[in-house]
């Protein structure tokens, strides 16, 4: 089969791609549909109609799964907008509350408007009392990440006034509750795991200074807060609202296809981030400089990466998208000194081993070749651990921060009138039809 791009005969004509099956000597044409930014599309939608043929793409690398106007990523050129706005400013500019409007309804707030969805949002901060039993339940050593996948999802059986997907009230509802509650789950999450009493919310605190205050406070004392931590707290978040169509968030979309709820549908997004290759990795990242130890070993380590019977891999380093900087990560780097230097813990170790690490990989010739470069989980977890928080709580800070992004996300999708159950087809290897053999004559 071999395909061939035709421009436009007539100026009205739209682009299309011709596609040649030799065999049978047929032809099928298919459009290509511009976006406002990035590479065209191959509209493959009839393919199958047209030619009893499916495309096949493990891993989703060359696949556009849907329309979307909310974030756009040149991993060419480490560009990376949300709503048309630069990653770097938002950070430098604006704060959590107002990225989380301008991901969910497309534009920046007024004041009007910022005041309103804010008072919105504050007020669903606390948890239903009911749902501290549910925390009691799990063991006191639970990952926070497998406490807040149950307790998300568990969400759906106290909020039966906002599972009606078909109601826009109850959609926004929903998304208020999950974007207020969650740094609440993720705070009583820690807090059950160490022993101490869980802390309410404070709605006349920021969104990241009263996670703060619900992680590191205790009813016995004053908590102090420190505006530069809080600062770097609403940034970390900022940096990983949204990331287009990344695996946690393709994982709500598919899950909201069917019509679940939009609590399941963040659970089920929780659970993908998880892991090591996702956003478990800045977990990972700290892991693998503790256990590099000292700058000495950094040569080793490097010569393991590259070698191809080796499967271990630098944490933080290489993206699916990017083959550039990761813009989130020059931002991370930056607020890791802001952070230290508010601590007074520049001779960090790890941070030195971190920084000889991304130097090095940078000059060698396999992360030149590959184009390897730090993700925003290199910086984080150095940030994370000298704010106070336990690695086990750097995913879930993750999971935190990327729900508005998930919710948004799910949110355009109910409202496309286009939208379908997602049913990816495959490439069957497998045994072709043969007859039921019974068991004595089984070899
Ligand atoms: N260290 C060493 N080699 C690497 C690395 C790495 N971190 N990442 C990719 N490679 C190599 C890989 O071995 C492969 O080599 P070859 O072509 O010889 O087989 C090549 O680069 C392409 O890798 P890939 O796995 O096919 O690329 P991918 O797009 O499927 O994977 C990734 C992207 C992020 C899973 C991968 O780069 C990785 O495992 N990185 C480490 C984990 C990590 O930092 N993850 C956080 C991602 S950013 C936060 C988020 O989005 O959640």
């Amino acid at each position: 089969m071999n395909a061939t791009t035709t421009a436009a005969a007539k100026p009205a004509a739209k682009e299309s791609v011709t596609l040649t099956d030799n065999q049978n000597n047929k032809a099928v044409n298919l459009p290509l549909l511009p976006g406002t930014l990035g590479p065209k599309v191959v509209d493959v939608r009839k393919l199958y109609a047209e030619t009893g043929m499916f495309t096949y793409d493990p891993g989703y690398t060359s696949t556009g799964s849907c329309e979307s106007k909310i974030t756009f990523i040149d991993g060419d050129e480490g560009v990376l907008l949300h709503r048309g706005y630069p990653i770097e400013e938002l950070a430098e500019k604006s704060n959590f509350m107002e990225v989380c409007y301008l991901l969910l309804y497309g534009e920046l707030p007024t004041e009007a408007q910022k005041a309103k969805f804010e008072e919105g949002v504050t007020r669903h901060t606390m948890l239903h009392e009911q749902m501290h039993q549910i925390f009691r339940g799990f063991r006191r050593d639970a990952h926070p990440m497998a406490v807040m996948c149950g307790v998300v999802g568990a969400m759906s059986a106290f909020y039966h006034d906002s599972t009606d997907i078909t109601d826009p009230r109850q959609r926004e509802i929903a998304s208020y509750r999950l974007i207020a509650k969650v740094p609440t789950i993720a705070a009583m999450a820690f807090k059950y795991s160490i022993g101490q009493p869980f802390v309410y919310p404070r709605n006349d605190l920021s969104y990241a200074e009263n996670f703060l205050h619900m992680t590191f406070a205790v009813p016995c004392e004053t908590y102090k807060m420190n505006p530069v931590l809080a600062k770097a707290m609403d940034r970390i978040f900022i940096l990983h609202a949204d990331h287009e169509q990344n695996a946690s968030t393709s994982t709500v979309r598919l899950a909201g296809s069917s019509g679940a709820n939009p609590f399941a549908c963040i659970a089920a997004g929780i659970a993908c981030l998880w892991g090591p290759a996702h956003g478990g990795a800045n977990e990972a990242v700290l892991a693998m400089l503790k256990q590099i130890g000292s700058k000495d070993r950094i040569p080793e380590i490097v010569k393991r990466a590259r070698d191809p019977k080796d499967d271990f891999r630098l944490m933080g380093f290489g993206h699916r998208v990017y083959k550039n900087y990761d813009p989130r990560a020059k931002v991370m780097q930056k607020t890791c000194y802001e952070v230290l230097n508010e601590l007074g813990m520049t001779n960090n170790p790890l941070l030195e081993t971190a920084m000889e690490l991304e130097r090095v990989a940078l000059q060698d010739d396999y992360f030149i070749q590959k184009k390897l470069y730090p993700n925003v989980d290199f910086y984080s977890g150095i940030i994370l651990q000298a704010m106070g928080f336990p690695t086990s709580m750097f995913t879930a800070i993750f999971a935190l921060a990327r729900t508005v992004g998930w919710i948004a996300q799910w949110k355009e999708m109910i409202e496309d009138p286009a939208q379908k159950i997602g049913r990816p087809r495959q490439l069957y290897t497998g045994a072709t039809k043969r007859p039921y053999v019974p068991i004595a004559r089984r070899a």
